[in-house]
């Protein structure tokens, strides 16, 4: 069966993300290998995003606690389960993404605000730990940017992009393929960011060739 891909676009930069170049060339490389591969795209900033405020925060408890969901609550929440259901479709996440402030930016944040729901995307044990249900069929690429290098060398600056996105994307049950990190991406002068762009997208191109 061809993969059938979902590519969710981190950055709001366009055709100046970096990440998101790296996405494109790893999705050439993947429809290259794989003939009849399905790709479909969600910007996190320019798609309409499932709704994720007060009514849906509330609704997300109402079960939990016992109570009956308002015409509202229940409204809102339909949404919510169309998203989760409309992701169970794809065997492939692809999750191209900036580092902002240490973590990811708000609007992938809030996509995932709506996608991890206990129940739905994920449950718990009788041990009490979490076991994925949205993501058991399926593979996960992660391709990050951040300016600067977390390699250790500077150890009082922390990541809670990579970690987070490994460990929330584990919880919903996802098998990681690998992370792909470009780092430190703030280089000068411009012909070494130009280097660095060509080599960060042959990588990936090479790596979506290489996905099973
Ligand atoms: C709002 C904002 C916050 C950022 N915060 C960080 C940060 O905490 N650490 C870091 O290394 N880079 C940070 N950056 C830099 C980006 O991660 C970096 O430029 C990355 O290469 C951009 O990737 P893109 O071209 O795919 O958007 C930030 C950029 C923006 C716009």
């Amino acid at each position: 069966m061809p993969p059938h891909v979902l590519w969710v676009e981190g950055s709001p930069k366009g055709d100046r993300s970096l990440s998101s170049a790296c996405a494109l060339a790893y999705l050439d490389g993947l429809c290259q290998a794989h003939t009849g591969a399905e790709v479909e795209h969600l910007s996190v900033w320019d798609d309409d995003l499932v709704p994720f405020g007060r009514t849906e925060a509330r609704a997300k408890f109402a079960p939990i606690f016992g109570e009956t969901l308002t015409e509202d609550q229940a409204a809102a929440w339909q949404l919510v389960e169309a998203e989760i259901a409309r992701l169970k479709c794809f065997d492939r996440l692809l999750v191209s993404s900036p580092m902002w402030n240490w973590s990811v930016p708000y609007a992938l944040k809030h996509w995932l605000d709506v996608i991890v729901q206990p129940l739905l995307s994920f449950t718990i044990d009788e041990r009490g730990r979490h076991v994925g249900v949205l993501g058991t069929d399926s593979r996960l690429q992660l391709l990050l940017t951040r300016s600067s290098a977390y390699d250790g060398r500077h150890p009082e600056m922390t990541d809670h992009q990579r970690p987070y996105l490994e460990y929330v994307f584990g919880l919903l049950g996802y098998t990681l393929d690998a992370t792909f990190v470009v780092e430190p991406t703030t280089r000068w002068p411009p012909e070494e960011r130009e280097r660095l762009w060509q080599s960060a997208t042959a990588d990936a191109r090479r790596l979506g060739r290489r996905a099973a």
